[in-house]
């Protein structure tokens, strides 16, 4: 112990006279605890490095490199995190060779992208984002991390919080879509559910908030683009999701691919030192996602890995994820003065801090439980809990009475590439999710109860992608014994998500034909959308008497739909990104700013173009149900207000329909003249309530002065004195408002 102190001691005093300022910044936000000091004490540099190498297994992979050896480098100790890697079994094995064949036996830490399910598959998260409904999305990302931390697994590489106002982008999926608000709510949920209040039940994982910063910004959509923004737009729009997520106490980060301002994120100081470390007090560990820090060689900012690798370590980054320029290639910068051992601890001690929060050191195996495993997994609670998240997460984008499916209907002809399939249900970043264990539509549809009394033929009619249109006649002659029509078109899973970004984001091969040929029958088409990023659905929309927007629903999509089309569950969702009219709009989102020359359409000298409306087919927090709400105009406890006083808001909302429904009651701003442009509204609350047929509720609002702040001229988070437009209604198009004055 006394040799524990005194290396405390010893080091504390070095480094209060040897350090530079910048040194002394690293000391700020680094806690000095005994164990993890004397651990530190005992390690070799290799060790060290060791401990900063995060290496996938063979077992799958998820980006361009494998690398083999890893076993050597656990038995050596110089490689102390590994991704890829799940199951009790394999894990344990892993794990084995790290406590028995290595020289200090730090135990391994196990990643994986468990982003919305480990085996019970929950919606895309841009779906989930669509039920607005937090305790779901909540419990969802608690459930993915109990069967993942069954499966021996420590760490998961989500919520990926990444703000994007571009379709294009496959990886439009794995986010909760183009708000700050919504999104940085969502992060929040995300994070209480992977990691909870401890570790003690070993039911949780560590979250890893990604992927920092601005990922979601690439030009044109294109995954791994470069990204360009002002500051003020980064810190006011992109940067507040991730911000939640740390403050919601999530404990590790990856960096993403793009650069900032020039410089890759996995060498940007700025990000990772300047407001991750010093603004946000950051106290957890930072990743570089895969390979990333040998990319800023093909970045071009510097001229070899090695340098790569003191870029990323000077400017914050503890962990290599598969680069294996830390365990290899870094000491050149000790021989040359530009890093320093305490740049080396400083991250070691970061990562052995979280090791021990799991309590690794006390059981290595705490997560390494067989039949826990065998418990825990697709436990028919998680597939009951799926079933509702999928049914919160549809959006009914047009409903002309065909849903829900009248009781006079009597056949149904269930048509589409995916009306009977498994496969692409999960959506991608699916972890251990296999489509086996999906219900398909045309299954959920057989097994409802609804259905006993109805005649139900299936035909496909198409494939997903190709120009094959044989089948459009056996479709044809079934639609005409038909009363109604279901069809499920879409995409295929993998035309979104990682390194899948489209520059035509419409609905792929024959299937458009295939609807056009249905409804030309006169029969009622209920289209149902299956995606994973906003397409243009305009001819979906002109053709269909009722359109679904399901995304990649999960294991239990087929059911959650059923209970959709047969009126068991009233569709709530609303959409959290919206959808183009045409490519050509893009980047098209609610919260633009008014410009000096407003849309005006008669007149030529104003923002719009020529050949296209600027509103997006449907608005971002659009979506209907299958009953109606009126709203009252919004009232407010005060119209002035000043210094620290907030202003209750509040509605009357009344189903005004013929079914009980949820509605996801918005409430937007407007500041109308601020020291710098203003959006013309910004999301700032919402509340998802129930109301029985002919129910009215009062629905209140805090807003405090902080609601209304932004980045002023001179970049100071501000409220500024004047007057703010509230608009409360059903989605982004309300007009729906009541004036305030604030006042200093
Ligand atoms: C690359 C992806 O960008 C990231 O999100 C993921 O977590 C890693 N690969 C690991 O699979």
């Amino acid at each position: 112990m006394n040799r524990i102190f005194s290396v405390i001691f010893w080091a504390t005093i070095l480094s209060i006279l040897s350090c530079s300022t910048k040194t002394r910044v690293i000391q700020k936000y680094t806690t000095t605890d005994p164990f993890i000091e004397g651990l530190i004490s005992k390690m070799t540099l290799d060790e060290k490095l060791g401990q900063m190498t995060l290496f996938t297994t063979d077992w799958e992979s998820t980006g361009p490199t494998i690398r083999g050896g890893y076993e050597d480098d656990i038995r050596k100790g110089r490689c102390g995190a590994l991704f890829n890697s799940h199951t009790v079994a394999f894990t344990t094995r892993l794990q084995k060779i790290a406590m028995e064949e290595s020289r200090l036996k730090i135990p391994l830490l196990f990643g994986y992208d468990v982003i919305h399910g480990y085996k019970t598959v929950f919606p895309i998260p841009l779906g989930e984002a669509a039920s607005w409904d937090l305790d779901a999305i909540e419990k969802s990302a608690y459930i993915m991390a109990k069967e993942g931390a069954a499966a021996g697994l420590h760490w998961t590489f989500a919520p990926m919080v990444d703000i994007t106002r571009d379709p294009r982008w496959g990886r439009v999926m794995e986010g909760a879509g183009e708000d700050t608000y919504l999104g940085s709510e969502i992060a929040k949920a995300r994070v209480r559910g992977i990691q909870g209040n401890s570790f003690d039940k070993a039911d949780r994982l560590i979250a890893c908030v990604k992927h920092f910063a601005a990922y979601g910004a690439p030009f044109g959509g294109r995954d791994y683009n470069t990204v360009d923004m002002s500051e003020r737009m980064l810190r006011e729009v992109f940067l507040p999701p991730y911000k939640a997520a740390i403050d919601a106490g999530a404990l590790t980060v990856m960096t993403s691919f793009n650069e900032y301002d020039g410089v890759p994120a996995s060498g940007s100081k700025f990000l990772l030192t300047d407001i991750l470390r010093n603004e946000w007090k950051f106290d957890g560990f930072v990743v570089t996602d895969y390979t990333s820090m040998n990319e800023m060689v093909a970045h071009g900012v510097v001229a070899d890995e090695a340098d790569a690798g003191i870029l990323a370590l000077q400017a914050g980054v503890d962990m290599d994820m598969q680069g294996a320029i830390y365990q290899e290639k870094i000491k050149k910068g000790l021989k040359t003065g530009e890093i320093t051992m305490e740049h080396i601890d400083r991250s070691v001690r970061n990562i052995l801090k979280i090791k021990k929060k799991l309590g690794l050191f006390e059981d290595p195996y705490r997560f390494s439980n067989p039949d826990r495993e065998r418990q825990t997994i697709m436990n028919p609670e998680h597939l009951t809990i799926a079933r509702d998240v999928a049914r919160k997460s549809v959006v009914l984008l047009k409903n002309n009475g065909a849903l829900p499916i009248p009781a006079k209907v009597r056949k149904i002809l269930v048509a589409g590439p995916l009306a009977d399939d498994k496969d692409n249900l999960t959506g991608v970043w699916s972890a251990s999710g296999e489509g086996r264990h999906c219900v398909s539509l045309l299954e959920g549809i057989k097994s409802h109860p609804a259905s006993g009394a109805i005649e139900i033929t299936h035909v496909k009619g198409c494939d997903i992608d190709s120009d094959n249109k044989s089948g459009f006649d056996e479709a044809l002659r079934a639609a005409a014994g038909a009363d109604l029509i279901v069809l499920a078109i879409g995409e295929h899973k993998d035309m979104s998500g990682e390194a899948a970004s489209k520059a035509m984001i419409r609905i792929p091969g024959v299937q458009e034909a295939l609807l056009e040929a249905l409804s030309a029958t006169g029969k009622p088409v209920v289209t149902i959308v299956m995606n994973g990023r906003p397409l243009v659905l305009s001819k979906v929309h002109e053709k269909s008497a009722a359109v679904l927007e399901a995304w990649w629903l999960g294991t239990q999509a087929g059911n959650a739909l059923a209970d959709i089309l047969f009126g068991d569950y009233n569709p709530s969702g609303k959409l959290p990104i919206s959808f183009p009219m045409h490519e050509g709009q893009i980047p098209v989102f609610y919260s633009h700013k008014n410009t000096g020359r407003p849309f005006d359409p008669n007149s030529k000298w104003n923002t719009k173009y020529l050949d296209l409306p600027n509103d997006p087919l449907y608005a971002f927090g659009y979506g209907l149900s299958y009953t109606t709400f009126s709203y009252s105009l919004p009232g407010a406890d005060r119209t002035d207000f000043s210094g620290s006083q907030s202003v209750s808001i509040s509605v009357d909302v009344k189903n005004t329909g013929n079914y009980d429904g949820e509605e996801v009651v918005q409430l937007y701003v407007r500041d109308l003249v601020g020291s710098v442009t203003r959006p013309v509204k910004e999301l700032k609350g919402f509340r998802k309530i129930f109301l029985k047929k002919g129910e009215s509720k009062t629905v209140r609002f805090t807003l405090t002065p902080a609601d209304l702040a932004f980045y002023d001229r001179n970049m100071h988070w501000v409220t500024e004195p004047g007057e703010f437009d509230i608009f409360v209604g059903s989605d982004s198009n309300t007009q729906n408002k009541i004036r305030i004055r604030y006042s200093k």
